[in-house]
């Protein structure tokens, strides 16, 4: 494996055992939706958002533990969103990340409910982040603003919204850039952006963090988007083919594969450019090719 690669599994370790600390303990009652929690987040995620939250701390000379809580919490609600969006109303789909969707393995209700709860448990644990030594109230409180509104109608689940109410219709591209930059890109910039407010950045670098995170959020979905027709199944983790079935609107589906692979090219020469600005950029670099090229 690549060494950049061995990187992102050692920081996922990281932010695992955080998480560990975080959840409630599986047998604690009432045990199934501890269970369910449980079984989605800890299935082998690439923890892409949290590991921005840190890295985006440490551009500012801020060690990543101390962003932890707000990475975990950034997780969660990451999780959450992926529990849902596999359920039968929604695309129906019966794998993710290599295993069997949590409605598939505790029925629609728990699955809902396991959602709901990682959503909550969430913000308590961005709450966290004030006790932590060095941290100020403001910034946490800032953080809190933030990821609220990234997740939200006004940001995931606004997308969310679009992306369900297009399903066999057709769609201008100002659409499915609504679509995309909120559905995925919204919780990718809100995590760079707190990880660099939590180290008290200057705003100008937040607002440039803010565009990282909004071409880096579209890189990501234009990808999923071509991986869930032409990647492999069995290193994707989710089944091929769902996008199709649903009668999704993606890149693809209005692009094209090589229009989608230009406009995928244009967005990490200019995320790198961006990214060029910051000293210590070696991670974001690596990352930006990571996300171009990953087939999982
Ligand atoms: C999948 O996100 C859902 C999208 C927003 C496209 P990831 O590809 O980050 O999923 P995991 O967390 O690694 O499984
Ligand atoms: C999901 O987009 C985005 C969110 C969960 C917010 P997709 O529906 O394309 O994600 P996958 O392909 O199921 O992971
Ligand atoms: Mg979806
Ligand atoms: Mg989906
Ligand atoms: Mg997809």
């Amino acid at each position: 494996m690549q060494s950049f690669e061995m990187e992102l599994k050692e920081m996922g370790k990281i932010i695992e055992k955080a998480l560990d600390n975080y959840l409630p303990k599986s047998n604690e009652y009432p045990s199934k939706i501890h269970e369910a929690m449980r079984y989605s987040t800890f299935n082998g995620g690439k923890r892409i958002r949290p590991i921005l939250t840190i890295k985006a701390a440490e551009l500012f000379e801020l060690p990543g533990e101390k962003v932890l809580p707000t990475a975990c919490g950034i997780e969660m609600i990451h999780t959450y969103s992926l529990i849902h969006d596999d359920l039968p109303v929604m695309d129906n789909d019966d794998f993710r990340r290599g295993k069997p969707t949590c409605h598939k393995v505790f029925g629609d209700a728990i699955a809902l409910l396991a959602g709901d709860a990682l959503l909550t448990l969430a913000f308590r644990t961005i709450a966290k982040n004030a006790e932590i030594e060095g941290i100020s109230l403001r910034a946490v409180i800032e953080v809190i603003d933030r990821i609220s509104l990234a997740s939200g109608s006004l940001g995931m689940i606004g997308g969310q919204t679009v992306d369900i109410l297009s399903q066999g219709i057709d769609i201008d591209e100002n659409t499915l850039f609504y679509m995309d930059n909120h559905k995925t890109g919204c919780l990718i910039r809100a995590s760079l952006w707190s990880g660099a407010r939590l180290a008290e950045a200057p705003a100008s670098d937040l607002d440039k963090l803010d565009k990282l995170g909004e071409k880096i959020g579209l890189i990501f979905q234009i990808v999923d988007d071509l991986l869930d027709v032409h990647g492999d199944e069995k290193k994707l983790g989710k089944p091929i083919g769902s996008d199709v079935r649903n009668k999704k609107n993606t890149f693809l589906s209005i692009y094209g594969y090589e229009k989608s692979k230009k406009l995928v090219k244009v967005l990490s020469d200019e995320s790198k450019e961006i990214a060029s600005e910051f000293k210590n950029s070696r991670f974001f670099m690596q990352l930006i090719d990571f996300l171009v090229e990953r087939q999982y």
